[in-house]
């Protein structure tokens, strides 16, 4: 379940549920999926389809902070988005802090 909180903030579900590897996608108010991924030992977020074809991300093979698109293996750094290797677009992500054990996912701003 996801609730706004504060100014621009989704409360994205309890932070310790998501372990390195693990996945799960929220929908954002005006409809958009994001996609968590535990990493790292953090949280981040990232746009839940490939910025080339649509692919969902949710398969996508993580080593380190680095995520790995299945279909054509476009790949990202999830701090920031930065394409690396063949990838020719950045990938959406978003800022994420922990309050409470709750994750916060800024969708606004
Ligand atoms: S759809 Fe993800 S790299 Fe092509």
């Amino acid at each position: 379940m996801t609730a706004l909180v504060d100014t621009g903030w989704l409360r994205a579900g309890a932070h310790g549920d998501l372990a390195d590897g693990d996945r799960r996608e929220v929908t954002l108010p005006d409809g958009r999926l994001v996609l968590l991924v535990g990493a790292a030992g953090r949280v981040f977020a990232c746009a839940a389809d490939c910025p080339h074809q649509d692919s969902p991300l949710c398969d996508a093979t993580l080593d380190g902070t680095v995520i790995t698109c299945p279909l054509h293996f476009w790949q990202w750094d999830l701090v920031d988005g930065s394409p690396l290797g063949i990838a020719e677009l950045p990938l959406p992500v978003f800022e994420v802090r922990e309050a409470d054990g709750e994750i916060l996912v800024r969708i606004e701003g």
